[in-house]
């Protein structure tokens, strides 16, 4: 057993557990945040998508004791049914689900992805790799590549997106 602490929505929490327990794990078991999914738990859809620290990773690929004193944003975390964050709006206004199974890993990786445009990291469709890029389609695309929809929202996801990414653009979303 390993002793950690853990940041997750602005909470900070003492736990005690088996080195083997995966960051997923971690939220849904034993901080009972079950927004967070498990799909495949091998690191291949994308449904346990978390950002940690402000970047996406999968958390079924991650030990919880990988990650003392990390902040860890969860679907929860980013927004209420009241209070929704804007890429939770967006995803309602243009449909961008069906089931929801792969809605909270769809949403943490999209504002993630919004980020990272933000910052200038590139992705394997960037054309200058020494240019901040463009919030095009087929970035957003390009960089939603590793959550998969088994229902096929996907154009409805990309217009979400490109919804949050134009009043980014303008200046108008948080
Ligand atoms: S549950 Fe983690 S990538 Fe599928
Ligand atoms: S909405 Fe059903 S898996 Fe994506």
């Amino acid at each position: 057993m390993n002793k950690l602490n853990l940041i997750v929505n602005g909470e900070r929490y003492e736990l005690e557990l088996d080195t083997r327990t995966t960051l997923l794990d971690t939220l849904r078991e034993h901080l009972h945040l079950t927004g967070t999914k498990k799909g495949c738990d091998h690191g291949q859809c994308g449904a346990c998508t978390v950002m940690v620290n402000g970047e996406r990773i999968n958390s079924c690929l991650s030990f919880a004791v990988m990650h003392d004193e990390d902040e860890v944003t969860t679907i929860e975390g980013l927004g209420e049914p009241d209070n929704m964050h804007p890429m939770q709006e967006a995803f309602v206004k243009h449909d961008g689900y069906q089931c929801g199974y792969c809605t909270p890993g769809q949403i943490c990786s999209a504002v993630a992805v919004l980020d990272e445009i933000r910052k200038g990291v590139p992705s394997h469709v960037t054309e200058d790799i020494n240019a901040v890029p463009d919030f095009t389609n087929m970035e957003m695309r390009e960089r939603m590549s590793g959550n998969i929809c088994r229902c096929g929202a996907y154009s409805n996801i990309a217009e979400a997106m490109a919804d949050v990414a134009g009043l980014e653009m303008a200046g108008n979303a948080a």
